[in-house]
């Protein structure tokens, strides 16, 4: 197997690229956004808000315009969120606003995630949301909302952005304070769109019926997408990689400590600021692997990246991780899931009620099984980085968040 060397471009980043969406749906006028992610959950946005009425087209290849001149109106059909957490919760929020009832379904692994976190604060907004024992299915019916201060009990980004977008329709001010910061993507979209947030980490407030402009905006690389990247190159020794770029949000940076800490040699140079969201450059070097721990305050910076970072240290030396039983309702139960695959690779793996610990070893090839959930399907990927014998089940699930991945990973490396 080849070290792998050299620049990576990342495809656009997944959280924003849902926000920018949305918000382009409900400003008067038409928006340009450049560099969309370019996966099945972002398309599953797209799709709905076309249900539901916005004029979505392609300006080129890379720029899409959405003309949310027109509102949104009561879809003729429900609403498919795919597999898409954010598509679904977010929407709820914006629906909680609108004069008509719509319901939202999503695939087989999305339906089984608890719904009842966005519900709760919508209907105490004055939202009428029916979901099924919790789940998706779930329909609302919206209307006239008044603000509330919703104290979260869950560091959700999801849950957050629901109750900010629902204040947008709101009579007087909504506040949200959370019990960690998570990443603040809505509130920097908001304001790119023209409204005035009070924001800083672990708080975010706005006043109700602030009128919108369209915005014209590029999306930068997906920090997660990097982080694969970051977590392939720490995998194979020799390896130094330059990601450019790439978002560097500092509610999605969990990951850069968290390798340093691992002995890897990672840099992050970032551009000059004035952009909505912070862009540049991450520099990884294989470097002397260590053990390292990931502590519950870091979580919520990076939960996604979890399955990457235990499939890497399976390579390396080890790591533990606590506070993260939020992975259980991911795609899949990724605390359950991660274990049981790095042992299929012959790694020495626990599970915790609220996390996992990854002790280091030899890898040998194994069949291992996606499970529909993306992350989890590019983990096993770098877990068997050189081990050719290693077959995933359902892999092509990665086109969830970064269609291309394993080709491009099995071009870097063979
Ligand atoms: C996301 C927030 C996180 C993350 C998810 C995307 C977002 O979920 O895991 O992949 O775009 O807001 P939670 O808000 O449920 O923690």
């Amino acid at each position: 197997m080849r070290p792998l060397s050299g620049p990576i471009s990342v495809p656009g980043d997944k959280s924003i690229s849902h926000r920018y969406a949305l918000l382009a749906a409900l400003a008067p006028g038409r928006s340009r956004l450049g560099g969309l992610a370019p996966g099945q959950d972002v398309r599953s946005t797209l799709f709905c808000l076309k249900t539901l009425g916005a004029r979505v087209s392609f300006a080129d290849t890379d720029t899409l315009e959405i003309d949310g001149s027109h509102g949104l109106r009561a879809p003729a059909r429900t609403l498919d969120a795919g597999n898409s957490g954010t598509t679904m919760r977010l929407l709820a929020g914006v629906l909680a606003g609108q004069p008509f009832t719509a319901t939202i379904e999503g695939d087989a692994s999305l339906s089984m995630r608890p719904m009842e976190r966005v519900a709760v604060p919508l209907r105490a907004m004055g939202a009428r949301i029916v979901t099924t024992d919790g789940h998706a299915p779930m329909t609302i019916s919206g209307g006239q909302l008044a603000a509330i201060d919703f104290a979260s009990p869950i560091a959700s980004a999801q849950v957050k952005s629901a109750v900010l977008l629902a204040g947008l329709f709101a009579r007087g001010r909504t506040t949200v304070t959370e019990p960690a910061p998570t990443r603040d993507h809505t509130e920097r979209a908001l304001v790119a769109f023209g409204a005035t947030v009070d924001a800083r980490p672990g708080y975010a407030a706005l006043d109700g019926g602030q009128e919108l402009s369209p915005a014209t905006l590029a999306v930068p690389g997906d920090p997660s997408s990097a982080a694969t990247w970051a977590a392939a190159a720490a995998s194979v020794p020799g390896s130094a990689i330059e990601i450019r770029n790439v978002g560097l949000n500092p509610g999605r940076l969990g990951f850069v400590s968290a390798l340093a800490r691992a002995g890897v040699d990672i840099q992050v140079d970032g551009e000059a600021d004035g952009h909505t969201e912070p862009i540049g450059t991450i520099r990884v070097a294989y470097g002397d692997p260590a053990f390292f721990e990931i502590h519950p305050v870091e979580v919520p910076s990076l939960i996604d990246e979890l399955p990457v970072l235990a499939a890497m240290a399976a390579r390396r030396a080890g790591m533990r991780v606590t506070g993260a039983a939020e992975l259980r309702v991911k795609e899949s139960d990724r605390i359950h899931e991660v274990v049981q695959g790095l042992r299929a690779f012959g790694a020495i793996a626990e599970e915790l009620p609220d996390g996992f610990e990854i002790d280091a070893g030899p890898l040998r090839a194994a069949s291992v099984d996606a499970r529909h959930d993306h992350r989890l399907a590019m983990a096993f990927a770098i877990a068997g980085l050189g081990l050719p014998e290693t077959h995933i089940a359902g892999a092509h699930v990665v086109d969830i968040s970064y269609p291309g991945f394993l080709e491009l990973l099995a071009a870097r490396t063979s």
